[in-house]
């Protein structure tokens, strides 16, 4: 029997590549930068089946190279990557990667929290650069987290575990999600809008996926309602804030502080002025980057790409229309 033919745009743990190969011809992108678009195009006049990372535009265009295409399988929970749409259109089911990763990415956007109120990034670096000379009264003061407000936007799986390692600390958590008020209202936060949200929040943590509705949804005008000793955390995606208007919140005391996991572009230059505000810590999209997660996430993708060439129902499917 033929066996189908898998592209996968790059090495990702094994257990995920051993499932592929027990049932295809797989083919992996070795080089650790993203797939060049003249040799993903090529690649796809054969693929059967695609595993593709969030750095993949997989746009129209592509899509209509791939005549044998039956299945795109993204390792990663978002897909603003991708044209679902046109793969709609043509009646190739996209797969994605939720829940494996849920605990792994709200432990970190916590961790991102943590390190920006407490100011670790300046403490370290602060050591390293043999500027601790002794113990200080008023040294690197930062806010508490403990019993502070915690303010969630977009409450799906990983807002809802935000939420949770916030109440673990006693925080007040707020919310919006048009969606998800009973899930808020089982775990105690509350359902406010986003004009309260950003006025009342100590912690702003972005949690809503990347949409037209959400793109740039903080800017300037969110910003300035935000307090000037407030935080923002990105473990979403970047282009959910504007980043011009960040850097002037930052610069002007607009609010004391950001965390990001994301930003636009990915990666950020090193000689964008972002990278170089003390207040500003920024971390290389790694939010859902542990062993356990990042291994169940290659399983789940090989599940959903595997599904698709068989001709089943993708365990996770994001266009369900493509069955309907
Ligand atoms: C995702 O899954 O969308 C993250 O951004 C990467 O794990």
């Amino acid at each position: 029997m033929n066996r189908p033919c898998i592209y996968v745009t790059r090495q990702i743990p094994a257990a995920g590549l051993d499932l592929l190969r027990a049932e295809g011809e797989v083919q992996v992108w070795p080089s650790p930068l993203p797939v060049p678009r003249e040799t993903l195009l090529e690649a796809v006049a054969e693929a059967e089946g695609l595993l593709t990372l969030l750095s993949d535009p997989i746009d129209a265009a592509l899509l209509a190279a791939a005549p044998r295409l039956r299945v795109i399988s993204q390792y990663a929970v978002g897909y603003d990557n991708i044209d679902v749409t046109a793969a709609t259109a043509r009646g190739i089911p996209v797969g994605n990667t939720p829940d494996v990763l849920t605990d792994a990415t709200a432990d970190f956007a916590f961790a991102l929290l943590m390190a920006a109120a407490r100011r670790l990034p300046e403490g370290s670096a602060n050591v390293r650069q043999g500027e601790w000379r002794t113990w200080g009264p008023q040294t690197l003061l930062g806010q508490d987290v403990w019993g502070a407000t915690l303010g969630v936007i977009g409450l799906g799986r990983i807002g809802q575990a935000m939420a949770r390692r916030g109440k673990g600390f006693a925080m007040r958590v707020l919310f919006t999600d048009p969606h998800c008020k009973a899930e808020g209202a089982a775990l105690g936060a509350e359902c406010v809008p986003l004009e309260t949200l950003l006025a009342e929040a100590d912690f702003v943590s972005l949690h809503c996926p990347l949409t037209p509705e959400t793109r740039g949804l903080i800017g300037a005008r969110e910003l300035r309602r935000m307090r000037p000793t407030a935080i923002l955390i990105n473990t979403a995606r970047g282009a959910i804030v504007q980043q011009e208007a960040l850097l002037q919140a930052l610069r002007e005391g607009w609010i004391a502080g950001a965390a990001l996991d994301v930003t636009d572009p990915e990666p950020l230059p090193p000689t964008h002025p972002l990278v170089g505000l003390p207040n500003c810590l920024i971390t290389p999209h790694i939010a859902s980057a542990s062993v356990t997660a990042r291994t169940r996430m290659a399983v789940l993708a090989a599940e959903n790409l595997l599904a698709g060439l068989r001709g089943e129902r993708l365990p996770h499917c994001v266009n369900p229309q493509v069955y309907a």
